[in-house]
């Protein structure tokens, strides 16, 4: 086990994590068999950056999603957001923690496909209670959404109108309407062509000049290595991590599944 920080820049910043998992072990435990999908996982997301997390096809990426946003619980290990432990939250309090702080983001956008742009995102802010704002500034909000995507001038378009990539920027423009200070995506450019999955990549990169901090998982390797901040996965276990503080627990060969 060794602690990673390659980033010297990074290890001069102030040690607040925005979001610390600590010694996330994820058991399922059938009737024939018990499987480890995460192995004793311990890293920080660093505050208004993008870390990326990457591996491959059934390394637990979605798994460890799913303890972030306290859609699923841990075996053993937590995860403290804002000096907060999600565990000791009842569902009822977790999901209104999760609407407040962490926008979502979906491989295949999951927008309402009878709705436009503009729409989609103004039920994200009717669900979601608007982040804040009064009832009067909603419709402003949907559109400003739009605007940071740079969709503004599609916002009357249904999903079936657009793009995949403009999709997946809408989806965006919902994640960001009730101003979360966490944007998580889970494959988000999974189902799009290189070129457009840079450009969304970019757009959530670019967002953390906005403050957010965004937590983004691929496969994709390269596009991975464009982040600040990195953690790689296999098997369950980090197996090798950059720009942020992480406990690596297993070399890449040394994993067996
Ligand atoms: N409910 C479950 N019961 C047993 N095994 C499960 C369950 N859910 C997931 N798994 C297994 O856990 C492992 C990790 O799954 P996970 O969905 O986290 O992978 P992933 O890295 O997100 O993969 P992908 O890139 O394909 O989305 C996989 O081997 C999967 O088959
Ligand atoms: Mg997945």
């Amino acid at each position: 086990m060794s602690i990673v920080d390659n980033d010297p820049t990074n290890y001069q910043l102030p040690a607040s994590p925005l979001i610390q998992v600590e010694h996330l072990t994820r058991i399922i435990t059938n009737r024939t068999q018990k499987t480890t999908l995460l192995h004793d996982v311990t890293f920080a997301v660093p505050a208004q950056k993008l870390l990326t997390i990457n591996g491959p096809s059934g390394s637990g990426k979605s798994t460890l999603l799913n303890m972030l946003t306290g859609i699923d619980k841990p075996t053993e290990g937590r995860v403290v957001f804002a000096g907060q432990e999600l565990k000791a939250q009842g569902e009822n309090a977790l999901a209104r923690w999760r609407g407040r702080n962490v926008g979502i983001i979906f491989q295949f956008f999951q927008l309402i496909s009878t709705l436009t742009a503009f729409e989609n995102v103004l039920l994200a802010l009717e669900l979601g209670g608007g982040g804040g704002l009064p009832r009067n500034a909603w419709r402003k909000r949907a559109q400003d959404c739009l605007e940071i995507v740079d969709l503004g001038s599609f916002a009357h378009r249904l999903p079936s109108e657009l793009s995949g990539g403009q999709q997946q920027r809408v989806a965006i423009a919902r994640a960001l309407a009730n101003n979360p200070p966490v944007l998580i995506a889970d494959e988000p450019t999974g189902n799009l062509d290189s070129k457009t999955a840079y450009s969304v990549f970019n757009i959530l990169a670019g967002l953390t000049e906005q403050g957010k901090t965004v937590i983004y998982v691929t496969h994709d390797s390269q596009l991975a290595s464009y982040a600040d901040a990195r953690i790689n996965l296999l098997d369950g276990r980090i197996v090798s991590a950059h720009g942020t503080q992480a406990i690596v627990t297993a070399k890449q060969e040394e994993v067996h599944s």
